[in-house]
């Protein structure tokens, strides 16, 4: 063992692999960024930096040397050990699925969305022995989301779910205080979740709460709307995708073991490579609206501006919230076991987002609807159960990006904005339809504007 010792560590990982049935590998690792959380909170190093370092990350090859792969977990959240190793390191349906993050984020660069061919089978990830059919029992597939702007919709989300624990906290005192249940209604920047109502004895009564959780906390991330925070995805998606283990979830306070997925790399991820991966999503800019130069053109979207209004798809498409946090804090005070949390368990950092003034153009409202009817059922197709929310529900999607952010719907399987607007059923069926009964032109100009969202090139 001593003479190990003295081995570089890339031969000794190298050996260790052959072990694990990983092929021999004379090649380097490809993460050469190991940034210290805490340096970075006190200032020791300037956040361009810790960016710098997350933008390689997203778009580092992960490979063996780094730990990428996880013969011996699955892709779950939960940290979940496999019973068989699988044959193979790359697995389209169960993951892992990808070399990098922009392999699937990538338009218009780095950080952005994705075309269909980067589908992700949600739930997948979760089989064990894993799966290579793409089954709706099995699996939900969603299209990849752009994350420009992802830090301005977090706070959105932080400021929403404080002003629900307000409300709730609110009523919850004056019920006891005079000893008869209380019912609030829940507002939140101008959002309904229906109402409350709490019991002289602390207990509430949530069956009224609509569109959120029962917790009040709102989750932004997800067309399904179930992650919290960017640390929370992230932490995710790094086991999900590349059988990268972060060691704030997979490590050995939380597991007992330092090597959770036994691919023979301990400690794959740490909290300020984490930290820094959150740092370049959460200041990545907002995507910007760009009409024509040519004013006849210009006129044209300027009017289908206030037909998406009159037609009512601003109900729900909140064109734009107005926040007080204008910088971003990390980590998230609202983070589950598992993802570090701003309580304390960590400094925080504090990321300034430039340009950002509190007003978040995302046109959406983080609220989970149903779109389906008895006649409409395109937004209908998924049969597995995700973060407890019923199949039908998902989470108003941001319009800001639309220019690029092609095709449409969770399962990006409509090529057109047309074909988005016509599988609107359900909660959204008036819009729809008073949407149809406007003239061909007027229709023309409502899509005209929406292909102005995002699309000045990002700053
Ligand atoms: C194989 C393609 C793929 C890879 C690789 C991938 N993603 Fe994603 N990403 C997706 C898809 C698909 C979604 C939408 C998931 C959903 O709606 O359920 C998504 C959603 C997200 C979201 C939530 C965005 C929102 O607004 O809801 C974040 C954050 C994110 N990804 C970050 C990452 C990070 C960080 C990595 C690398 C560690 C990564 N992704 C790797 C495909 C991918
Ligand atoms: C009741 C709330 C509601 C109303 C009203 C509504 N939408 Fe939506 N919209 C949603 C939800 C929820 C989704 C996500 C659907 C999915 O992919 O599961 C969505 C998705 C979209 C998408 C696809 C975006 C993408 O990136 O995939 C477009 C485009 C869109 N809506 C435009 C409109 C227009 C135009 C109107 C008015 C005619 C409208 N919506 C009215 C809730 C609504």
């Amino acid at each position: 063992m001593a003479r190990l010792g003295i081995l570089p560590i890339s031969v000794l990982l190298s050996v260790i692999c052959v072990g694990m049935g990983v092929a021999e590998n004379w090649d380097p690792a490809a993460i050469t960024v190991f940034p210290d959380h805490a340096d970075f909170a006190a200032g020791l190093l300037p956040i361009e930096t810790l960016v710098a370092d997350g933008e390689t990350l997203f778009q580092v090859k992960f490979n063996a040397l780094d730990g990428a792969g996880r013969p011996g977990a699955t892709g779950a959240g939960d940290p979940t050990g496999r019973r068989e190793q699988p044959a193979q390191e790359f697995l389209r349906v169960s993951g892992p699925d990808a070399s990098a993050c922009s392999s699937c984020h990538n338009v218009p660069r780095a950080g952005g969305s994705g075309d269909f061919v980067t589908n992700v089978f949600a739930g997948a990830n979760l089989q064990d022995p894993p799966v290579e059919a793409v089954d709706p029992r099995t699996t939900n597939e969603r299209n990849t989301t752009g994350l420009f702007g992802a830090g301005q919709v977090e706070l959105l989300a932080r400021e929403m779910t404080l002003a629900l624990f307000d409300l709730r906290d609110t009523a919850r005192a004056q019920a006891k205080q005079r000893g008869t249940p209380v019912t609030v209604a829940l507002v939140a920047s101008g959002v309904s979740f229906g109402h409350l109502t709490a019991l002289p004895d602390g207990r509430l009564e949530t069956s009224n709460v609509q569109g959120v959780d029962p917790d009040l906390i709102i989750r932004p991330f997800t067309s399904k709307g179930v992650v919290i925070s960017l640390r929370e995805f992230t932490i995710n998606a790094l086991n999900q995708h590349h059988g990268i283990q972060a060691t704030e979830r997979y490590g050995k306070s939380k597991t007992g073991l330092s090597d959770f997925d036994r691919d023979g790399v301990d400690d794959e991820f740490s909290v300020g490579q984490v930290s820094a991966m959150v740092a370049f999503q959460a200041t990545l800019p907002a995507p910007r609206q760009k009409f024509s130069e040519d004013p006849f053109l210009r006129a044209q979207e300027e009017r289908g501006q206030t037909l998406f209004t009159q037609v009512g798809c601003s109900t729900c498409h909140i064109p734009a919230h107005e926040i007080t946090t204008t910088t971003f804090a990390e980590p998230s005070p609202f983070n589950e076991y598992g993802t570090l949390r701003g309580d304390g368990q960590v400094a925080t950092l504090t990321l300034p987002i430039e340009g950002f003034q509190g007003t978040v153009t995302a046109y959406t409202d983080l609220k989970r609807h149903n779109l389906c009817d008895a006649d409409i059922r395109h937004f209908c197709n998924e049969q597995l159960v995700q973060g407890g929310v019923p199949v039908d529900y998902f989470l108003t999607a941001k319009l800001w990006d639309l220019a690029t952010s092609g095709p449409y719907g969770h399962r990006g399987d409509l090529p057109t904005i047309s074909q988005a607007i016509l599988a609107h059923g359900g909660e959204a069926r008036a819009e729809r339809e008073a949407f149809l009964a406007l003239d061909d032109t007027a229709k023309r100009e409502l899509i005209a504007f929406l292909r102005t969202l995002g699309r000045a090139e990002a700053p």
